[in-house]
């Protein structure tokens, strides 16, 4: 019944999970990214293994220690994390995109250290593949939740990727707030599904992860336990 959940609600249960920012590498040292943490994946990956998922977290770079019971892959670039993803998916039941993948990349990188030798240069950069888009495209479709990270309209831009992305659920996020989102300890989302939706108000990251992962087991798995 609603409400009523054991803490094993994703007991035996794959799950693959990205997380933290990914690299796009202009030259041997130097790089593109982005101001996520990876601290809403990891707190993802520690609430789905206490609720007794086996638990693939594929994490870009960062300063986090992996949780107990999960097994971490290292990625940097967004191929590196694409590739462990698909890597993943022969056995997975359950995928959450939480990474901040860059979405473009330099189109080459410099062999050498570039040099300063202009007044402005420029960097061509290409798209790179959507790793969540590409699970729910894959033929052992896992169920499939993405995150949207918007500045604005919020609800309107993350239904429509719920839709292009032919996702289950989507966990939109507003990172122009500094208090939640990307670097910050709390988070507060709005969890949408094609016919419903739910607002989880500020709060800590692993208490918010704790809520989504009953949220997700509770809507996905139900029928399983
Ligand atoms: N995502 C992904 N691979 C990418 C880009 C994004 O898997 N190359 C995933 C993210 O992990 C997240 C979801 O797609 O789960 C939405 O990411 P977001 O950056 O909000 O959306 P984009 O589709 O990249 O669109 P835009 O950045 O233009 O808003
Ligand atoms: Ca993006």
């Amino acid at each position: 019944a609603a409400g009523v959940f054991n803490s094993r609600s994703l007991d035996g249960v794959h799950l693959t999970i990205t997380a933290g920012p990914t690299r796009e590498a202009i030259d041997p040292v130097r790089y593109i990214s982005n101001h996520s943490s990876g601290k809403m994946g990891y707190a993802l990956a520690a609430a789905a293994a206490d609720a007794g998922a086996i638990v693939t977290l594929i994490s870009g770079p960062t300063n986090l220690p992996c949780p107990e019971r999960v097994t971490r892959v290292d990625t940097i670039s967004a191929q590196d994390m694409f590739d462990a993803t698909m890597g993943t998916l022969d056995n997975c039941q359950l995928f959450i995109g939480c990474a901040a993948v860059a979405d473009y990349r330099p189109s080459s990188i410099a062999e050498q250290k570039i040099k300063k030798d202009n007044d402005s240069m420029h960097i061509e950069l290409v798209r790179n593949p959507d790793i969540v888009s590409t699970v729910a495209k894959h033929s052992k479709r896992p169920i499939t939740v993405g995150f949207a990270a918007e500045t604005q309209d919020l609800l309107h831009y993350a239904r429509g990727k719920l839709e292009r992305k032919n996702l289950d659920l989507i966990i939109a996020n507003d990172v122009s707030n500094t208090a939640i989102g990307f670097n910050a300890n709390d988070n507060a989302v709005t969890a949408i599904w094609k016919d419903g939706d739910c607002q989880i108000p500020q709060m800590g990251k692993s208490q918010l992860a704790a809520q989504l992962i009953s949220l997700i087991a509770e809507k996905f798995f139900a029928a399983k336990n």
